[in-house]
């Protein structure tokens, strides 16, 4: 069926000067702002378009497998037939009544992004920049990151046969996200600076040595990342919740989610948008500080946070952000790191696992529910970005002896290697 015919081209977000689909110019060569996809209207809307992705799913092998490419028509179109797909998303919708339970929120949902093939919801965006990248010839790909970019930039880049190079800001990437970068073989630069001064120097190398940058500005990345909103929308049968809640850094993510929503109401995708609530490290708060004050600015700061993913002070997709959250009535509020520890903790225990910054949209729900933003009987999907295993280090600092957390504390017990130490052990584990 042909959903699309025309393909989109990249507009400047600040003056609207159009570029087309193989600009490889990071941002906008008239005024410096950041590029999006601006994609013709599809010719089908509503019921015919919602059954076009079924029919995707059935029609090449690629299409089929991935939760990405599915959507192509209105992600990247001209790149369908030639995508470079782990594959990648069909993530689950999860729900454990003791996580709603602690949050207070009947029935709520997670989307567990973490399912990805390298554990994050990156991968969603990666394939589709990777696929750009080789597409128009590029040397190399690169990113600041921190840390989740960089792994699933390593392994794109790696099926892809490019060269990767990262950068990350020293000893603020989780050991799991490392080594994957390692492993995959991406040139990893160790920059002796925070994550807002890796985006800075990455985006210079990038303009002056022709390396092609997919970072959450490109605009090809947040075609991707929509798919995780489109595809959460077809699980629930295009009926949506009343609230989408993500974790929110350098809110790539957001801005995304904000795109994929509008598209979906003005193309009959779905008839009511959800309200978007990005919840940010307290921390690491400069746009919940922002909206407080109305979005009149963004003060950007020196972040700190346990949850090193979101530890960013200087948001580079904020006005897109804005634009999300102003667009679907959304909200922006932060957690304390004990408040997603503890958040964690619990989606842990539940057997569903996630790594520290992704507990801070349930521990975000929470809060919400708890002050009476949320009402009894809302329906309330949240995000979990990661996986729980690229983050092992935050176990030792969540279970210390003594420390706030201490009753949650599950620590390895010391046996002899005899039957009875063991009956021992369960024993007192029974009283
Ligand atoms: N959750 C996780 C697990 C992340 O890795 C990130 C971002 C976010 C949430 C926030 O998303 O930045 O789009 O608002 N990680 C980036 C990285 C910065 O380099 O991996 P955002």
């Amino acid at each position: 069926m042909g959903v699309i015919t025309k393909l989109p081209q990249q507009v400047c977000d600040d003056c609207a000067a159009t570029t087309n689909d193989r600009d490889a110019a990071p941002r906008c060569r008239a005024c410096g702002g950041l590029l999006s996809l601006v994609h013709p209207p599809p010719e089908v809307r509503g019921a015919a378009l919602r059954a076009s992705f079924a029919d995707a799913c059935c029609a090449r092998p690629s299409r089929t497998a991935s939760g990405v490419w599915r959507f192509g028509a209105i992600v990247h179109p001209g790149a369908v037939d030639d995508a470079v797909s782990h594959p990648e998303g069909n993530t689950p919708l999860i729900g454990r009544e003791a996580i709603g339970a602690w949050a207070g929120v009947d029935g709520l949902l997670l989307k567990h992004e973490g399912h990805n093939p390298t554990g994050s919801f990156k991968d969603r965006g990666m394939t589709v920049a990777v696929t750009q990248a080789r597409r128009i010839g590029a040397r190399a790909v690169a990113c600041a990151s921190t840390g989740n970019t960089s792994a699933s930039l390593a392994a794109y880049a790696a099926q892809a046969g490019m060269t990767g190079l990262v950068f990350i800001p020293e000893g603020q990437v989780a050991l799991g996200k490392l080594t994957q970068t390692l492993a995959y073989g991406a040139r990893t630069l160790m920059i002796q600076g925070d994550f807002d001064a890796c985006l800075r120097l990455v985006q210079e190398a990038g303009e002056s040595l022709g390396v092609y940058l997919v970072n959450s500005i490109n605009p090809f990345r947040l075609e991707g990342q929509k798919t995780i909103v489109l595809e959460l929308l077809q699980q629930l049968d295009w009926d949506p919740p009343e609230w989408l809640v993500l974790p929110a850094g350098n809110l790539g993510n957001t801005a995304a989610f904000g795109k994929a929503l509008e598209e979906a109401k003005a193309w009959g995708l779905i008839t009511r948008v959800p309200r978007l609530v990005s919840v940010q490290a307290a921390g690491a708060a400069p746009f919940a500080a922002a909206f407080e004050r109305g979005f009149d600015h963004l003060d950007t700061l020196t972040p700190e946070t346990l949850a090193t993913a979101i530890r960013i002070g200087a948001p580079a997709s904020y006005d897109r952000a804005v634009r999300a959250i102003r667009g679907t009535d959304g909200l922006v509020l932060s957690c304390t790191d004990s408040e997603i520890l503890e958040a964690k903790a619990v989606i842990d225990r539940a057997g569903v696992g996630c790594e520290p910054a992704s507990a801070a949209s349930v521990a975000g729900v929470r809060k919400l529910r708890a002050q009476g933003t949320i009402k009894e009987g809302d329906r309330v999907v949240a995000v979990l970005t990661g996986h729980i295993l690229k983050d092992p280090g935050i176990l030792q600092r969540m279970h210390v002896e003594d420390g706030p957390l201490s009753s949650n504390a599950n620590r390895p017990i010391l046996v002899a290697p005899t039957l009875a130490a063991i009956e021992a052990v369960l024993t007192s584990l029974d009283r």
